[in-house]
């Protein structure tokens, strides 16, 4: 069974390979709460992190081994479970540098200037129960039950200093992070995740996905920049679309996932007189018409059972990692005129920073209060 180590140059959860499973958390601080409340929470947030990713209960006496008069430590339901590759990833969003009390936590001018609320984009049509977020946890892993262990004794871990804002489960991996995976499927049944950038290739992530240490600010050094988009798909809608208007949509055939010009999965879409129609997702989305621009795509899909019409409440919970959130704001605004446009909406939105990994024995953020 596999187990990530918590503690790192990176956050783990970004070129780790993509689990089957995902729990996705946003909080917001609690009123009055201050510094050393914000410095607490995430101490604790890494000491139950490094825990329980290695597969053991968030503290030492766990579920069943402290006081019988006490609440349990941990909430117990990950008893007996291995790690199944749990990830946490924890990011501050815009709203935590600024706050009505004027800079409550002393970090204002520590804030990315790039950290800011994405613009809104067309076709839009967010809801606030399912955006933003001062604070925010994504947790992976191969079983759905650890990952909800996590979130679950996480959140509790924060009573009094932050609160649960909303939350995702997700399933089914939507992208590969690592060559060694085959590519999986999103919920319109196309591969997902072919044209990725891959955790082996490391000048990509440089470039594209890491904050470098000549960014500003320095504390970002080895961090990211997280955007989730939650995204509701038509399927039923789509599912009465002929299978060749499916392809043409995408820009590649749903059996294969080979480019519509031609060749195999893994063969360089060609544009110009080529099969692949100019407003087709894989030719908005691709980097040549954008001025190279990639991202590190890791979404999950999600069902969240059905509406009063009988429709699955489905979509696509898109997850995807920037140096700089431009790269994310560019690739949207392209999209205006992308052929799925009809058949998804984009429903909630949020940013963070995501800082670098913790030096073993230290917690996430640490650089942000030096
Ligand atoms: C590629 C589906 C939303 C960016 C693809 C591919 C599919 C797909 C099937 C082709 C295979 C691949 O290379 O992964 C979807 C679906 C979406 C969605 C179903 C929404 C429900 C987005 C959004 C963005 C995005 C919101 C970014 C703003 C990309 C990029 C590529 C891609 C960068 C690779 C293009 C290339 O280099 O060839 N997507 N996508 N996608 N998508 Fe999406």
């Amino acid at each position: 069974q596999t187990a990530y180590d918590f503690f790192g140059s990176h956050q783990a959860g970004i070129t780790t390979p993509v689990q089957e499973h995902l729990h996705f958390a946003s909080f917001d601080m609690m009123p009055r709460t201050d510094r050393d409340d914000l410095i607490s929470l995430l101490q604790d947030w890494s000491y139950a992190a490094s825990r329980i990713t290695q597969g053991l209960e968030v503290s030492a006496t766990g579920a069943v081994g402290g006081d019988a008069e006490e609440p349990p430590d941990d909430t117990g339901e990950a008893q007996g479970l291995p790690a199944a590759g749990l990830t946490i990833t924890i990011g501050f969003g815009p709203s935590l540098f600024e706050n009505e009390d004027g800079d409550r936590y002393g970090i204002a001018d520590r804030r990315p200037a790039s950290l800011q609320r994405l613009p809104a984009f067309v076709g839009d049509d967010l809801d606030p129960a399912h955006s933003h977020g001062d604070l925010c946890i994504q947790a992976c892993a191969d079983d759905p039950q650890v990952a909800v262990h996590a979130i679950r004794n996480l959140s509790r871990i924060a009573f009094g200093r932050a609160r649960l804002r909303w939350s995702q489960l997700g399933f089914g991996k939507t992208s590969r992070t690592t060559s060694g995976q085959a590519t999986p499927r999103n919920l319109f049944g196309f591969k997902d995740g072919t044209a990725n950038i891959l955790a082996d290739d490391a000048k990509a992530l440089e470039q594209n996905v890491w904050v470098a240490a000549s960014d500003d600010p320095g504390w970002m050094a080895g961090g990211s920049y997280l955007v989730a988009r939650k995204i509701a798909m038509l399927i039923e809608t789509w599912d009465r679309v002929r299978l060749s208007e499916q392809d043409t949509i995408i820009g590649r055939e749903k059996g294969s996932g080979a480019p519509l010009s031609g060749g195999g999965e893994f063969t360089a879409p060609k544009f110009s007189g080529s099969a692949i129609d100019a407003n087709s997702h894989v030719r908005l989305a691709h980097p040549d018409q954008n001025d190279g621009i990639r991202i590190l795509r890791r979404g999950f899909n999600y069902v969240d059972g059905n509406n009063e019409l009988g429709r699955l409440a489905a979509g696509l919970f898109f997850l995807s990692y920037q140096r700089d959130p431009q790269q994310f704001i560019t690739l949207q605004k392209r999209l205006s005129t992308d052929l799925m446009s009809e058949y998804i909406r984009h429903i909630g939105s949020g940013i963070w920073a995501i800082p670098p990994g913790a030096k073993s024995g230290s917690y996430v953020g640490a650089g942000l209060f030096a």
